[in-house]
């Protein structure tokens, strides 16, 4: 793969104060041991359950976060704090202010990162902006409160893309919006990608959020990857025991099968992230845990070309949990 973006068993520890005496006892391990990679022009899905690590891993790739080991490069060069990576944030008011109107906000990055000179050239710019992520040339002069939620997050995008990025982390970008809004805001992105050229991180929770625009997805676990995979072959064919729970719980279109799907429900204690467990670190709440998944972290193996995983049972899955892949694999190939 030509790599844009290269994780090399990246690691963000946030050291933990047990008490003034004591100084520092520990590290919650928020990302702890991460290779992937993401190619130029290419969305890849990063999906886990909540406290996982996948903002900590966004934060770290865009500069904001500073990883205790390991290392990103960006086009071969190791990342530094730069206008061609971008985030966007699941909430865009907290990243706009409220007393700036929507033009000012979108014009301040085209001036501070000096891509255009001179005033009209920087106002043609960001009507260019507004332009490309279809808000009117009205917006210029409003508010942000005077938005909903989805034009507010096309002005966040306005915002990032004003930095000409070739590289935009979108941390859970459209789950607060509505399902159609989502929808729009996903389309939004997707065009934006093809005219652009533009390489997304693209962070949910859920696998049903990231169906439609990733081309790979990313499953993590408390700050590993677990499963890596194209998007229609991890829909279709999962291979690690998480991810299988993770499918069962997105509801299928079809009446008929999602009566006879059973949901696999997770139970048992999830590990704290200061203190994660031996072996697999998902062998506390897995349905199919062996012996060996609690003493022998998993190898990492190559299932088929590019569809990667960590787990013992990789093998016995499709009879171990076969309700997880009752999912319509029609759907995962659009
Ligand atoms: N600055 C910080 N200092 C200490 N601990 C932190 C810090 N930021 C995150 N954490 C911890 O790191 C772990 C991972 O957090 P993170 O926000 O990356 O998870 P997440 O997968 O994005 O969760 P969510 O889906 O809720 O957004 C959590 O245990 C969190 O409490
Ligand atoms: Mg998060």
């Amino acid at each position: 793969m030509n790599a844009l973006i290269e994780l090399r068993d990246l690691a963000v520890h946030f050291p933990v104060h047990r008490g003034l005496m004591s100084g520092t006892s520990g590290a919650i391990k928020a990302v702890d041991g991460v290779t992937l990679e993401i190619a130029r022009g290419e969305t890849l899905g990063l999906v886990g359950e909540s406290g996982c690590g996948k903002s900590t891993l966004g934060r770290a790739v865009v500069g904001l976060t500073q990883p205790t080991g390991g290392t990103i490069l960006i086009d071969n060069k190791p990342m530094t704090r730069d206008r061609r990576v971008q985030m966007i944030f699941q909430d865009p008011s907290a990243s706009l202010n409220p007393r700036m109107t929507v033009g000012a906000a979108i014009a301040e990055p085209v001036r501070l990162n000096g891509l255009r000179h001179g005033r009209a050239a920087v106002v043609a710019r960001m009507h260019e902006l507004l332009d490309l992520v279809g808000l009117p040339q009205s917006a210029t002069h409003r508010y942000p409160h005077e938005f909903s939620g989805g034009q507010r997050q096309r002005v966040g995008i306005a915002r990032a893309l004003a930095c000409e990025p070739d590289v935009i982390v979108c941390d859970e970008a459209v789950s607060a919006l509505d399902v159609s809004i989502q929808a729009q805001i996903v389309a939004l992105l997707e065009d934006l990608q093809g005219r652009l050229g533009l390489t997304y991180l693209f962070i949910a929770h859920d696998l049903g959020a990231l169906k439609h625009i990733s081309h790979r997805v990313a499953v993590m676990y408390l700050g590993k990857i677990v499963e890596v995979a194209p998007k229609a072959e991890l829909f279709a064919n999962p291979r690690h025991a998480y991810t299988r729970a993770l499918l069962s719980a997105i509801p299928v279109p079809d009446p008929m099968v999602e009566r006879q799907r059973k949901r696999i429900i997770l139970s048992g204690d999830i590990p704290s992230p200061a203190n994660p467990t031996s072996g697999c670190r998902f062998h506390t709440r897995c349905p199919v845990a062996i012996d060996r998944c609690r003493s022998d972290e998993p190898d990492w193996q190559e299932m088929s070309p590019g569809h990667h995983t960590a787990c013992w049972r990789a093998n016995e899955l499709v009879e171990l949990m076969p309700d997880a892949l009752s999912l319509s694999t029609s759907d995962a190939r659009r």
